[in-house]
């Protein structure tokens, strides 16, 4: 199937690495051009060569911290400047912290909240008038399941997430009728950087080891593995494409039907 995504202009937040990567080749693979953000500069740099290199399409690094209303500010411009318009919008910067309630600071909290949740909405905030104005846009928000499932374990990205899903089907209902479209997937477990990070926090947390951690994510998942990012991105980029036009305020689970109380031993 052509995605009919030639030519458009795509905007991947958290983009270096992980999921934000994999959709961001995606994208570029399906004859998008991108404008790419991450906070550090040069696995970001090292990442768009390599995406431009491998689809021969225009590939634009832009460092930003997208818990940063003025970093989000400057790179949405400057993409707006290098190529005048942004079709779509996939965000993917977020790490929220693991943890128990009693071990989480206030901090933790906030965090998670401004860059999972406020980040997120800053993203779309910064783009949406211009979508609006042009009457087309299609944003996709890479939430995750425990917005839709909580775990105890999960508990500052599960509350920035379930608010993510809140945000995005008010802004489907706002903007749908400017031909704006927005839908959020929603991951269980992939293979990044980050599961590695909650997979050793949720090991701390149940005092066991990050390979019996590793088993018990596992079972819980009835294909017997987590997702990979390309997995993750085949959505992303089906959702944002012209092919879903009718595809608004969805929130699509992508977890293999995992069933999250069998990891709480
Ligand atoms: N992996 C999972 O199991 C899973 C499951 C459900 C949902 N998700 C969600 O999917 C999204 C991507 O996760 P991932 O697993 O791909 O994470 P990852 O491998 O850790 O990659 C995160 C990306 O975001 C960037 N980033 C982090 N903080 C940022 C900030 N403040 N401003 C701009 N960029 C920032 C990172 O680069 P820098 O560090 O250089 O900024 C990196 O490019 C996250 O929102 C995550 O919560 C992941």
């Amino acid at each position: 199937m052509d995605l009919q995504l030639t030519g458009k202009i795509a905007l991947v937040t958290g983009a270096s690495k992980g999921i934000g990567r994999a959709v961001a080749e995606e994208l570029a693979k399906e004859g998008a051009n991108l404008v790419m953000t991450a906070r550090t500069q040069e696995p970001l740099e090292v990442a768009a060569k390599e995406i431009a290199a491998m689809t021969q399409r225009e590939v634009v690094p832009l460092a930003g911290d997208m818990s940063k209303s003025e970093d989000v500010g400057r790179c949405v411009n400057a993409a707006l400047k290098k190529f005048g318009r942004i079709d779509i919008l996939v965000t993917c910067a977020g790490s929220s912290p693991g943890g128990l309630l009693e071990d989480l600071t206030e901090d933790q909290w906030m965090s998670s909240l401004n860059l999972k949740f406020m980040g997120y909405v800053r993203s779309v905030r910064a783009v949406i008038e211009h979508m609006r104005e042009r009457g087309e846009g299609s944003i996709v928000l890479v939430v995750g399941n425990d917005g839709l499932k909580p775990s105890y374990w999960e508990m500052t990205a599960g509350v920035a997430n379930a608010a993510d899903i809140n945000f995005a089907s008010s802004v489907a209902e706002q903007y749908g009728r400017y031909g704006v479209r927005i839908n959020t997937v929603n991951p269980g477990p992939v293979n990044t950087d980050r599961w590695d990070g909650l997979e050793k926090a949720f090991a701390r947390d149940k005092k066991v080891d990050q390979a019996r951690a590793h088993e018990l994510a596992i079972s819980s998942i009835p294909f017997h593995r987590i997702c990979e990012p390309q997995e993750v991105a085949s959505l992303v980029v089906f959702l944002a494409s012209p092919r879903a036009a009718f595809i608004n305020g969805a929130h699509i689970p992508i977890d293999g039907a995992q069933r999250k109380a069998l990891m709480d031993i």
